[in-house]
């Protein structure tokens, strides 16, 4: 695992969307993993520019999202369909066809999760994989005591999730209680993970998540496992971890990062 921390959230997202356009540019057949949140909308309206200016060719990609909630329909601004759709697929030229949410509205759930993890090896594997980090720190909506080698299943929602989540629903109450999502294995399982987070709200998830013990009470700290995995962070959500200025090193001084400086 290696960490990059950039002065503020803009500059975060802005290295991000330059890693996502430096592979798609190697690879345009890429298969993409994304991410929704608060965190991402930074990174899809870069990416959404860089195709408006020319610099990004979406038309052969293929992406897989990390979860979606059970029981909403793609046409509910609450699902993460819809997210998508208008922050990402509708602002490029992706395929609709070659872009893939799990299904929360299939008659059988445990049948969608299974499938959904075979497109996922038909198409060769995930490439690059976009990945946030809830308060509690999961990844996707791996909960406390996801298993560390979880495959793509149902989970229900962590109270301090659907809090996190309630101010979109207008209030935990609405807060869908179940969804579908890749699991820890599934995401173990990418060529390579980018997790991204950016604020104080984060600093403290963030310290555990890099530096602490891998336990399945924070599916995140599985990343450590990755052999290919960078944490992007702004300073705050860097501001408690204990060895900043040997990543910061690491970076302006690795000749891999020279093009991203
Ligand atoms: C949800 C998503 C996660 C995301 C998290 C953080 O729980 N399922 O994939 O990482 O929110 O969201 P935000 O970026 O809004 O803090």
């Amino acid at each position: 695992m290696e960490a990059i921390i950039r002065p503020d959230k803009e500059s975060a997202a802005k290295l991000v969307e330059m890693i996502i356009a430096a592979e798609l540019r190697r690879n345009p057949s890429m298969v993409l993993g994304l991410a929704t949140g608060r965190t991402m909308e930074e990174v899809y309206r870069l990416l959404a520019k860089a195709y408006g200016e020319g610099r990004l060719d979406f038309s052969l990609c293929r992406t897989f999202n990390l979860d979606e909630y059970v029981g909403l329909q793609p046409s509910d601004p609450h699902s993460y369909r819809y997210y998508m759709n208008e922050r990402l697929f509708k602002q490029v030229n992706v395929d609709t066809r070659n872009t893939h949410l799990p299904n929360g509205l299939a008659p059988d759930l445990d049948a969608e999760c299974r499938q959904y993890e075979e497109k996922i090896k038909r198409c060769g594997g995930i490439d690059l994989q976009l990945l946030g980090i809830g308060k509690a720190g999961h990844i996707g909506f791996n909960e406390p005591l996801s298993a560390l080698l979880s495959r793509t299943r149902v989970k229900t929602l962590s109270p301090t999730t659907v809090e996190q989540n309630a101010e979109f629903f207008g209030g935990a109450g609405n807060v869908p209680s179940r969804a579908i999502t890749m699991g820890v294995g599934t995401i173990l399982d990418c060529r390579r993970c980018i997790l991204m987070a950016t604020g104080y709200g984060k600093a403290a998830v963030i310290a555990k998540a890099v530096e602490g013990p891998i336990t399945s009470m924070i599916s995140a700290t599985a990343l450590q496992l990755h052999s290919r995995c960078t944490v992007v962070v702004d300073e705050e959500a860097a501001s408690q971890l204990q060895e900043v200025d040997y990543y910061k090193w690491v970076f302006e001084n690795e000749p891999e990062w020279e093009e991203f400086r």
